[in-house]
């Protein structure tokens, strides 16, 4: 079994502009993404839903820092919709900006909704999914079920929001009904990151998932 190996990060993407943290409930989950992606080393990246990039600049960031050969998509329509409001260009400059500067090899844009980025990927050529756009049930719903066939065997899910309890918001009872049809373990904190393994589980997170309770105190922050 691979040992987990923790890291300590320096994000660059905060040193460019404040409202990528103050703009995200994402940001308690960056460390454990990036152990993620040092650790499991996905080929392939794709985010569903990157508003400001703290999701998606902590990827980026294992990336680069582990010299990886891997690439990390962030599709989003960068308009907004009815749970983050719509908003300006601002967002979409702003990881224009970021990407180009910090992270020129790693990161690709795809200004476009979730549907018609679907047609950019091979089925299972993908090795990390983050889901976080709109978070009705209908919605994480149909983002799920329309990019599950583009995962890669022993590719991992993650959806933000499975503990977001709010009018409207239906993450969370999506998530329950994933996770008595496949392995999952959760983070409760900053609005709930759960990690799903619907198509088998690669050898090198098995030692984190031994010791989850253990482990995923040090991710809080
Ligand atoms: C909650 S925000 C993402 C937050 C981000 N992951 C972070 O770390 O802060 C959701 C984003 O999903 C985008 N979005 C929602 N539904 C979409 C769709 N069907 N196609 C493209 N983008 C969508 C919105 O524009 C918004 O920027």
């Amino acid at each position: 079994m691979s040992a987990w190996t923790k890291y300590s990060p320096i994000f660059e993407s905060d040193a460019y502009d404040p409202e990528i943290l103050s703009q995200s409930a994402w940001r308690g989950h960056r460390k454990f993404a990036y152990d993620l992606v040092r650790n499991l080393q996905p080929q392939t990246i794709v985010e569903l839903g990157t508003h400001y990039g703290a999701s998606f600049f902590s990827m980026c960031q294992a990336v680069k820092d582990g010299k990886l050969d891997s690439k990390c998509y962030a599709v989003d329509t960068w308009t907004g919709d009815q749970h983050t409001g719509a908003y300006t260009n601002s967002a979409y400059k702003a990881v224009k900006k970021v990407t180009e500067s910090a992270f020129p090899e790693a990161a690709v844009m795809l200004q476009m909704t979730f549907d018609q980025a679907l047609n950019e990927f091979a089925d299972e050529s993908i090795n990390l999914l983050h889901i976080d756009g709109f978070h009705t049930y209908e919605a994480v719903k149909h983002d799920y079920e329309t990019w599950l066939p583009k995962l890669a065997p022993n590719g991992v899910v993650l959806f933000h929001d499975i503990e977001a309890r709010y009018v409207g918001f239906g993450v969370y009872r999506y998530w329950d009904e994933l996770i008595v049809q496949h392995p999952a373990v959760k983070f409760e904190h900053s609005h709930g990151l759960g990690i799903l393994l619907p198509k088998g589980i690669d050898e090198r997170l098995l030692s984190l998932l031994a010791g989850w309770n253990v482990n995923k105190i040090s991710y809080f922050s």
